[in-house]
This record gives structure tokens, C-alpha cells and sequence, in this order.
């Protein structure tokens, strides 16, 4: 078994080698000069691992160059982050169901796929070939753990992410709710906990994405307004669109965390064990 990664996905690659013992390979990357891109790769195996996120176009090309350059060997595909889950229905006429788009693509030329915590595992359905989805809750729980929280209350930003912050809170048994919005009025809206107080508490919201951070930065200064000692937050792929990691800390967030799905210097805890795991015992 060989390991080969994207440019988007080289750190984490690297540790889920380490973590199946064994090698990585080396890639080489260019572009022609009408900035087309060029690959290479430096050795082959009977079965290659590709671990490749896809927060963009370019990475999808280069994933799908690296599965073109990998045939003839049973290929493992994995898609730490996979771009474009969130479209995943048609919310107007005419609109693509981009996850679909995207996960048909993406089975051409391989055995199997797995993901990290795609935005709905309703996704998987549409892969041609035997897709598994990983989840981080244990590792976001045992972050937590480790960092200096006390007793944190684990807080969902909306209905939808309450089952995935209750996974998070059930590695240490801590108090976990959902943020729900009320209407106050025309332009007013309140977000505070469905069942349980903020007041004296170090909150931290879990999400499987911060995008904008638009939702966290509301429910932050609403929070602290509540009497939360602290706001900090936790997902699994920190896509910081628009600069949001220095909206949120500027937006009195304590601290903004990730994984490396997508490799950021906010990347605090790794998927490395978990795709391990699932390559080892989903198939
Ligand atoms: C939405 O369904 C996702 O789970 C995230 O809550 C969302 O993508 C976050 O977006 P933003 O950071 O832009 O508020």
C-alpha cells in the first residue's frame, strides 16, 4: 500500500501513512505555462491511497489527475473535505445538485471513498462505488479535554448540528443543547440556548464547517450577553471564507479550532486516526 496526496492534504497524508505504516509517495506538481496543471508521481503500489480535500476547482483537478495517474492499481479515495456537499438539493428550478455532480466525478477509476464528516451523509448515496464517512466528534471531545476547559457546555448553532455537538459532549459527559433563534421583531432576533443557561459557562460551539463564521460571530456576542464566561469554537473543516477566523476573534470568540481536513495554522487536532480507522475497518 502506498500513500499519495494532493497539495491540499500533504500533513495530513503524511500521518495517515505513519498511522498504516506505511510509505508516502512523492508528487510532483507544475503547471504548463497556459497554467493547466502537471503531475507526476514518483513510485506506484498494487493499492494507492489518495488523500485528497477538495475546498476548489484546482484540487479537483488534481484529484482527478492523481486517480488518472494511479490506474491500473485499486485505488482508495479520500476526500477529507469534500466542496460542494452543502448544495446538496435543489432549492430552486434550475439549480445543479452539486454534491451528486461532484460525487460522480469523484468515483471514476476508484474502489471506494471515504470522507470526513460530509455535510450530509444523504451524500454518500450518490458515489458510484462503496462510500464511508468518518466522523471527528471523538476527536473534537478529547481537544476539549485537553484544553484548558472547564467543564465547557457544548453548544449545537442550530437544530440540524445537535446530534453531531451531543457526540462531541458524550466523550466526557458534558451538558450539550442547541442555540435556537427567536423573532423578537421585523429586524430582531435572540439566540441563546433551547434548554439550558449560558450564564457562568465556557461555551463552545461545535459546527461541521465555519464558512463566513457569520452564524458564530451572532451567537457569540449574544452569548456573552447571556453572562457566558467565554465563546469558543470547534469544527471539523475551517473553510474561513472572507476572512472569518479574524471576524470571529475580533467578534470576542476566544478561540477558533479546526482539523486538518483543510490545513490551516488554526489546525488543532487531526483526522489522521479517524481515516485510519475507516480505511482499516470499513472495508
Ligand atoms: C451549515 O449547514 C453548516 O453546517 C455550517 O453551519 C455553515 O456552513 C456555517 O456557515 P457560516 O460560517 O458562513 O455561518
Amino acid at each position: 500500500m502506498l500513500v499519495v496526496s494532493t497539495e491540499y492534504s500533504q500533513i495530513l497524508a503524511a500521518n495517515v501513512a505513519k498511522g498504516l505504516d506505511c510509505p508516502l509517495g512523492g508528487v510532483k506538481f507544475s503547471r504548463f505555462p497556459d497554467g493547466e496543471q502537471y503531475l507526476r508521481l514518483s513510485a506506484t503500489d498494487r493499492h494507492m491511497v489518495i488523500v485528497g480535500s477538495i475546498p476548489d476547482a484546482d484540487a479537483l483537478v488534481q484529484t482527478l489527475l492523481l486517480v488518472d495517474a494511479c490506474e491500473g492499481a485499486e485505488i482508495t479515495l479520500v476526500v477529507p473535505y469534500m466542496g460542494y456537499a452543502r448544495q446538496d438539493k435543489r432549492f430552486n428550478e434550475g439549480e445543479p445538485l452539486s454534491a451528486r455532480a461532484i460525487a460522480r466525478v469523484l468515483s471514476t477509476g476508484v474502489s471506494r471513498v471515504l470522507t470526513v464528516n460530509i455535510h450530509d451523509r444523504a451524500v454518500l448515496s450518490h458515489f458510484r462505488v462503496p462510500a464511508h464517512d468518518a466522523s471527528l466528534a471523538g476527536e473534537i471531545g478529547r481537544y476539549l479535554e485537553k484544553s484548558a476547559f472547564s467543564s465547557p457546555l457544548v453548544l449545537a448553532p442550530d437544530d440540524g448540528a445537535a446530534a453531531f455537538a451531543g457526540q462531541v459532549a458524550t466523550v466526557y459527559g458534558w451538558e450539550t443543547d442547541h442555540l435556537e433563534k427567536t423573532r423578537i421583531s421585523g429586524n430582531e432576533v435572540r439566540m441563546a440556548p433551547r434548554n439550558l443557561e449560558a450564564k457562568g459557562r465556557d461555551v463552545v460551539i461545535v459546527d461541521d464547517i465555519i464558512s463566513t463564521g457569520g452564524t458564530l460571530v451572532t451567537a457569540a456576542a449574544m452569548l456573552k450577553e447571556q453572562g457566558a464566561r467565554s465563546v469558543s469554537s470547534v469544527c471539523v473543516h475551517g473553510v474561513l471564507a472572507e476572512g472569518a477566523y479574524a471576524r470571529l476573534l475580533s467578534g470576542g470568540v476566544r478561540e477558533v479550532a479546526c482539523s486538518d481536513t483543510l490545513e490551516r495554522a488554526c489546525s488543532r487536532y487531526s483526522a489522521a486516526g479517524a481515516v485510519v480507522d475507516g480505511i482499516e475497518g470499513c472495508w
